[in-house]
């Protein structure tokens, strides 16, 4: 078989046979084809698409080309949860404990952010003495024991797509729906997931920008789930502005024991009970997705929820305290306000802006090494489609440097005041299930 054949037939549109495709990943993971090879056929593979069976086929030979984690001791169906990234997304520190109390193991492997979008790890080491450098067996007990543990990430999971996603980097083709579906949904399967719920968050502060894309998108990764035999559902959601109201990791942190309380943002609440429901279904705990939510409204009355979360801080090393009592997290020197400088309605939040405002606090990371300040960032005091008077605040700055003008700039410059009625966007823009 020849690289250059199966260029040859990408470029004329046809489709690749399991035979070609495996050669392909394998040949390119042990070095044998070239760079400019393997970005040729990404550029054709941009262009021309590739059909179901070769979706199925590239994820699975991505997740063969290296280490795959093996949850088979963890009892029940393991449910992954896997959101496309997004600014101030609370969500799976919600989720985790939220579904964990319903019955769902949660055996979650997560990692830190980078640029605008925060990882669950860093936030959840905002709770003092909370780590996940925990060994493989500790981690299945604590699963099966608690229903609930998060670690770090480790092995060599995916080298095929590390490679391909870094080369498709500088050449111009990370936005094809089929190598970015293939991508996302190799990782999930290498680290265990025996179902998936996917968020695929759509607008200013996304991946995709358009919806169209944003169901495309998840109708292949749905697709391809199915088709190698993990169940897997999707919801589409808004990331026109930052989900919830904090974004920051202590803040989050504190804006999650909220939600799990039900006292917790309506964006919040309303994406974690739709993302939950799903995952309650897929991981065989609910029939239908009433039936889910009603069972995640009952543990976040009763207070199940939050005890959930209490375990899991403290079989960690974490101090669970914190959640009966938020001056235990980290807390920043300086709250500053942004008052508005007109009345009227917010009619734009730019969530990517905004998340760079708050890294640039230093509540994420300018490179990989950078260190983060777990105690910064900021909380949204009006969102979209709320009335603000002229002086009122719009939102809170969260800092340890008294200096903010930079950024207050920055925050101006991406929230708008509107003199005619704006309606709050649509949060749930659909779901995905087959
Ligand atoms: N995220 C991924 O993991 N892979 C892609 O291709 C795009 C986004
Ligand atoms: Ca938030």
């Amino acid at each position: 078989m020849r690289m250059y054949d199966i260029i040859e037939k990408k470029r004329d549109g046809l489709a690749l046979t399991d035979e070609e495709i495996n050669f392909f990943i394998d040949g390119y993971t042990d070095g044998t084809i070239p760079d400019y090879q393997a970005s040729a056929l990404s550029m054709a593979i941009y262009f021309n698409g590739m059909t179901e069976q070769e979706r199925a086929t590239l994820t699975m030979r991505m997740v063969e080309s290296g280490d795959t984690i093996d949850l088979s001791p963890i009892e029940g169906i393991k449910v992954d949860k896997h959101s496309t990234g997004g600014v101030g997304d609370t969500t799976t520190l919600v989720l985790a404990p939220l579904v964990a109390a319903v019955g769902v193991p949660v055996a979650k492997m997560s990692g830190r952010g980078l640029g605008h979008t925060g990882g669950t790890i860093d936030k959840l080491e905002a709770v003092p003495g909370f780590h996940v450098e925990i060994e493989n067996d500790e981690f299945i007990r604590l699963v099966n024991e608690n229903k609930i543990s998060v670690i770090g990430q480790s092995g060599n999971l995916t080298p095929a797509d590390k490679k391909l996603y870094g080369l498709r980097d500088v050449t111009a083709t990370v936005n094809s729906i089929p190598l970015i579906a293939s991508s996302i949904m190799s990782k999930k399967i290498a680290a265990g997931a025996d179902a998936i719920v996917l968020d695929v968050k759509t607008g200013a502060g996304a991946f995709m920008k358009s919806e169209e894309e944003s169901i495309e998108l998840a109708k292949a990764m749905v697709s391809i789930g199915n088709n190698v035999g993990r169940q897997t559902m999707a919801v589409i959601s808004d990331m026109g502005q930052p989900l919830g109201r904090a974004i920051g990791n202590a803040l989050e942190v504190e804006e999650a024991i909220q939600t799990l309380r039900g006292q917790g943002p309506e964006d919040l609440t309303e994406l974690s009970l739709t993302i939950g429901s799903q995952m309650v279904v897929v991981g065989g705990q609910a029939e239908t997705l009433a039936e889910a939510r009603e069972k995640l409204e009952a543990v976040i009355e009763n207070g199940q929820a939050l005890e959930t979360f209490k375990t899991f801080l403290s079989s960690q090393g974490g101090d669970a305290s914190v959640v009966d009592n938020v001056d235990g997290l980290p807390q920043a020197e300086y709250q500053i306000e942004l008052p508005a400088k007109t009345s009227g309605y917010v009619s734009e939040i730019i969530a990517d802006e905004i998340g760079q405002a708050a890294s640039l606090l230093g509540a994420g990371r300018q490179t990989k090494e950078s260190e983060i300040d777990l105690a910064v960032g900021l909380v949204l005091n009006k969102k979209v489609g709320d009335y603000v008077e002229e002086g009122e605040s719009l939102l809170t700055i969260h800092s340890n440097t008294e200096d903010v003008e930079s950024i207050k700039d920055k925050l101006y410059h991406n929230m708008t005041i509107s003199t005619d009625k704006v309606e709050a966007p649509t949060l749930i823009k659909t779901t995905v299930s087959e």
